[in-house]
């Protein structure tokens, strides 16, 4: 243990992002001083809103910088701690970055329970993307039982926890996803109503209209763009539009023109609101509790699409993006 490898943002992509963008490198392993641990990295997070902080503009947070080390989700094991509330040997989950071992001085880092579930799901199923799910489908979009729910970006992390959350109370859900192996997995193993593959579909609102008779309540958006230009004039009155994420602009060098829409939300007197995971940080011990205890239940399923080694971190990064992944993209750092 004396060299740490790390993958650095070493250009800023224009459009879709490239391998050639991020650099591994090697640097000596930190030593924590008082009030810091060491953490080795065991699985890492790849997720949409790294390609934000790629760019040079700040977001909600700030940019990577340029022969920085890439952001993102880790858990991880505490191998030496002179931190009071975290012991070498403890499992934790933190925003630790793409590399093997990171010192942390507790902010933002959270203990993880082995006996729950496999560590890996703390980063997926018992993690942020569980928590954007629940909040975001409870909290803004209000799912009341017997509504039609639509969800985009189905089969991932995010999406495929919407629909199973949004069944448990009482909905009937459609997806939308980029295979027809994505669309039979939501429906056959995940329960949802129905779901289409929206890169063979020709007319997505015909398809739509024919998949929610009764309308749509509840739209939680993770795509954007076209998808959800066929959505809004299908909204019932008092629809709520969840505006989660808008991965399909994500790698446009040039935005795209839109929306022309907001009169179907006058009409329909339909609200659309955006959120940030973050924003419920208050209640992050609450949502995890309630996916748990769903998981325990067997209400909730979940996959896990793993790739190996940090080096292949870009490879899976940029894998996701293109939609190689059914539920949780994840990078094998080390063994536990
Ligand atoms: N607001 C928040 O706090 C928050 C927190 C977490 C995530 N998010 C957002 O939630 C969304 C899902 O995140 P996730 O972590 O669950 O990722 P994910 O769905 O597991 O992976 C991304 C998926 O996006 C789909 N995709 C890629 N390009 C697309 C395009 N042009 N049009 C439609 N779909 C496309 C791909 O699936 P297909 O094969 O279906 O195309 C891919 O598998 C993202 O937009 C993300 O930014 C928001």
């Amino acid at each position: 243990m004396t060299t740490n490898k790390q993958i650095t943002l070493e250009v800023r992509p224009a459009g879709f992002p490239k391998e050639s963008d991020f650099r591994l490198v090697e640097a000596p392993v930190p030593t924590p001083g008082p009030g810091q641990f060491l953490v080795q990295s065991l699985y890492l997070s790849v997720d949409p809103y790294m390609r934000g902080r790629m760019n040079a503009a700040k977001s909600y947070a700030p940019p990577v910088e340029l022969g920085g080390v890439m952001v993102g989700g880790v858990v991880g094991q505490v191998v030496e701690s002179h931190h009071p509330r975290f012991a070498a040997g403890e499992t934790v989950e933190g925003y630790f970055g793409w590399q093997q071992y990171a010192l942390s001085d507790g902010v933002g880092a959270r203990k993880v329970d082995p006996s729950l579930a496999p560590i890996s799901t703390a980063l997926g199923v018992l993690g942020m993307p569980a928590l954007t799910a629940y909040f975001g489908l409870l909290e803004i979009g209000k799912p009341q039982p017997g509504e039609t729910v639509v969800v985009s970006g189905a089969a991932g992390a995010v999406g495929s926890l919407v629909g199973q959350i949004a069944k448990i109370q009482g909905c009937r859900v459609v997806g939308i996803a980029g295979t027809d192996e994505k669309a039979r997995y939501v429906v056959e193993e995940l329960g949802f109503d129905s779901a289409f593959n929206y890169k063979s579909a020709r007319n997505y609102r015909a398809k739509l209209k024919t998949l929610c008779p009764q309308g749509i309540d509840v739209y939680f958006d993770n795509v954007g763009g076209a998808i959800t230009d066929a959505v809004i004039p299908l909204l019932n009155v008092r629809a709520r539009l969840v505006i989660c994420g808008q991965i399909s602009q994500y790698n446009l060098e040039r935005p795209e023109m839109g929306p022309r829409w907001l009169w179907a939300l006058i009409v329909k007197q339909a609200r659309a609101e955006g959120f940030l995971v973050f924003q419920f940080a208050d209640r992050f011990e609450e949502g995890i509790r309630q996916m748990a205890q769903w998981l325990k239940e067997g209400k909730l399923k979940y996959r896990e699409n793993i790739i190996e080694g940090l080096e292949n971190a870009p490879r899976a990064f940029i894998g996701m993006l293109k939609g190689e992944n059914i539920g949780k993209q994840l990078v094998k750092v080390a063994d536990a």
